[in-house]
């Protein structure tokens, strides 16, 4: 009886240790892609689902599949998202995120693929705030470490509240403690066509903004891949296909 179990237990510590070593060596070769995903249509948690769904989970997917690359989605919050790109605790980010010279200073891009500037939102009963110029002596919130955030300090008298997550800041507007938020066009689309005619848009897109997949910076031989993979998509077609599926959002 005790050999017997004693046969038991060594067959399950062996079938044990094969299993977590086939874990390890696949995930040696995964490539771990961070994304935040609070930001609709790009990056959300669907409902229903509760994965990870959006424009950049489609496009990345996609740009995996063209180079033969394994990769696992990692979510994280986005004020540690770019740090951990900057670190290489994660291979890459895909994320909404703009390409600017600052961050490129501790990160490699890939090709832009998308154009996203910022656009106010405000409730729909507000008649004081028509555009980024009336936000001087306004509370505007933005999620933190955004470049909606930037563009706040940026304007004189407006006071900045950030916030982790951007729902929470049109969360806040809705209720009346904020008098604005600025974000991505599209992201304030989603967020303004989910608020029942609460918020509203308004002005133009007041910047020139470029959506590109962040890559740590020792590794080169990932960018390439990546370029190569959006390249290949980008001229199948694969971005007017994904706009129209996640970008055609009413308000
Ligand atoms: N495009 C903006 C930026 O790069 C906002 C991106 C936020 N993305 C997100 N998944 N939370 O700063």
């Amino acid at each position: 009886m005790r050999n017997r179990n004693l046969y038991i237990l060594t067959a399950v510590v062996v079938l044990l240790s094969l299993a977590l070593s086939a874990c390890s060596q696949s995930s040696n070769q995964t490539v771990r892609i961070a994304t935040d995903a609070t930001w609709p249509p790009f990056e959300y948690v669907d409902e229903d689902s509760k994965e990870i769904i959006g424009f950049d989970i489609d496009l990345i997917n996609a740009i995996a599949a063209d180079q033969g690359i394994e990769i696992e989605i990692v979510p994280v919050e986005w004020d540690a998202l770019l740090a951990g790109v900057s670190q290489c605790q994660y291979d890459a980010a895909i994320s909404a995120i703009t390409i600017t010279a600052e961050r490129a200073e501790t990160m490699l891009f890939s090709d832009p693929y998308i154009n996203a500037g910022q656009i106010v939102a405000i409730t729909a009963d507000n008649t004081a705030i028509q555009g980024p110029a009336d936000l001087a002596g306004m509370v505007v919130g933005a999620q933190i470490g955004t470049t909606g955030a930037i563009e706040i300090e940026n304007i004189d008298g407006a006071e900045l509240k950030t916030y982790d997550t951007v729902d929470l800041a049109y969360l806040d507007l809705i209720n009346g403690q904020i008098d604005a938020v600025v974000a991505d066009y599209p992201t304030a689309v989603s967020f303004v066509g989910q608020s029942n005619g609460q918020l509203i848009t308004v002005g133009e897109v007041f910047t020139d903004e470029s959506y590109g997949v962040a890559v740590c910076n020792e590794n080169a031989e990932l960018l390439d891949q990546i370029n190569a993979g959006l390249n290949a998509v980008m001229s199948e077609g694969l971005i007017p296909e994904l706009e129209a599926e996640w970008l055609a959002v009413s308000e």
